[in-house]
């Protein structure tokens, strides 16, 4: 950028007198001086620093000279180089750092404005274990069956050879759906969902009924009034006991790893013989077990935890469906997802489970793929 002392003319006068180069040196300086950014440095250092600068043209005149004129002339066109060069380079060095001051304080980024969250979801853990158990099973070709929430008390309770007499079907437990008259439930187990599937699908079944069950329970660490069970149930020529303890093994080792399980003999109505499949403690892995000194508080110190109940499927409820149980007999189980849950995670307060707080699906992102 030609500058206001750019106006000698190197033809007419000496350009390598004294006067012409201390005139190109101030006229440089000046230059550099006046460029505020590495821009305007840049045009500065070409105009006055430059091949076709006034600097070098002199330096080109030298040729001119007489070998005697030459020494003193290359001395003082040294002098003026060094000057124009050293003010370059300084120069060069203020306009940069005043160029990174400028980008660090106009690009800093002023961490205490608020800025806009937008909470990024999770799958619910019980949704994802859901899932998870779920898969297990279709993997062996098995099909997920659903069933309404509020179910036909026939089917919640007497076609599973419940009777009228039993202490779950009474007020404390079970949630009736008004009117009385109605006999309809909110379902108390995902039992229903095996006769369902009876009824509605051709034989061989191979069926898991994952869902929500309803219990006027009270709401505490370990007891919600709505939870999940997975139910499994299947009816072919030949099952026994044998393939139920296999399915459940296979099951209990996706869940938990290389756990050992025990069948412990129970009762329940819709099955004979029944059982509660347990796990080994996973805490103490039995070493509570008549050692007062090291008691286990998730296994009592009894080295087993209780997982869910299943057994061989009475054959009045595959009666009930209408099945010939000369030929065809079965195996059911169902199990707590949130027993599972904690299980496999250590939660020890199921009202975490219920409350919706998007941390917790967040800390348990393992039980969603
Ligand atoms: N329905 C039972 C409950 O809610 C669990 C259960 C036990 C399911 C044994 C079964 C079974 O299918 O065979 O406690």
């Amino acid at each position: 950028m030609p500058g206001p002392h750019d106006t000698h003319d190197l033809t007419e006068a000496d350009p390598l007198s004294a006067a012409s180069l201390d005139a190109l040196v101030a006229d440089a300086l000046a230059a550099f001086a006046a460029a505020s950014g590495v821009a305007a440095l840049k045009e500065a250092r070409l105009a006055h620093a430059g091949e076709r600068s006034p600097i070098a043209l002199a330096n080109r005149a030298i040729g001119r000279l007489t070998p005697a004129e030459r020494k003193d002339a290359g001395r003082r066109i040294g002098m003026a180089r060094g000057a124009i060069n050293g003010a370059l380079a300084e120069r060069q060095a203020i306009v940069e750092a005043a160029e990174l001051e400028r980008a660090l304080s106009e690009e800093s980024v002023d961490v205490t404005l608020p800025v806009a969250l937008a909470p990024e979801g999770a799958i619910h853990p019980i949704t994802g274990l859901i899932e998870l158990m779920s898969d297990v099973f279709v993997a062996m070709g098995w099909e997920v069956a659903e069933g309404p929430e509020a179910e036909a008390e026939w089917l919640n309770f007497d076609a599973l050879n419940i009777g009228a007499d039993h202490p779950a079907r009474g007020e404390s437990d079970t949630l009736f759906v008004a009117p009385v008259g109605s006999h309809r439930v909110l379902r108390t187990h995902t039992s229903p969902v095996q006769l369902r599937s009876l009824l509605d699908r051709e034989l061989p079944v191979y069926v898991v009924c994952p869902g929500k069950v309803y219990r006027a329970d009270e709401f505490d660490a370990t007891h919600v009034p709505v939870f999940h069970q997975i139910e499994g149930l299947c009816v072919d020529k030949g099952i026994t006991m044998a393939h139920l303890k296999g399915t459940l093994d296979h099951l209990a080792r996706t869940m938990f790893g290389d756990v050992r399980t025990r069948f412990r003999p129970n009762y329940f109505p819709f099955t004979e013989p029944s059982a509660e499949m347990d796990l080994e403690c996973f805490v103490c892995h039995g070493a509570s077990v008549g050692n007062p000194d090291a008691p286990c508080r998730t296994c009592r110190s009894e080295g087993w935890i209780e997982w869910g109940g299943c057994g061989i499927v009475n054959p009045r409820v595959l009666r009930a469906a209408g099945i010939d149980t000369d030929v065809y007999s079965g195996f059911a189980f169902g199990m707590g997802i949130e027993r599972t849950l904690m299980f496999r995670n250590n939660a020890a307060d199921m009202r975490d489970m219920v409350e919706g707080d998007v941390r917790f699906s967040r800390s348990l992102k393992g039980e969603a793929r």
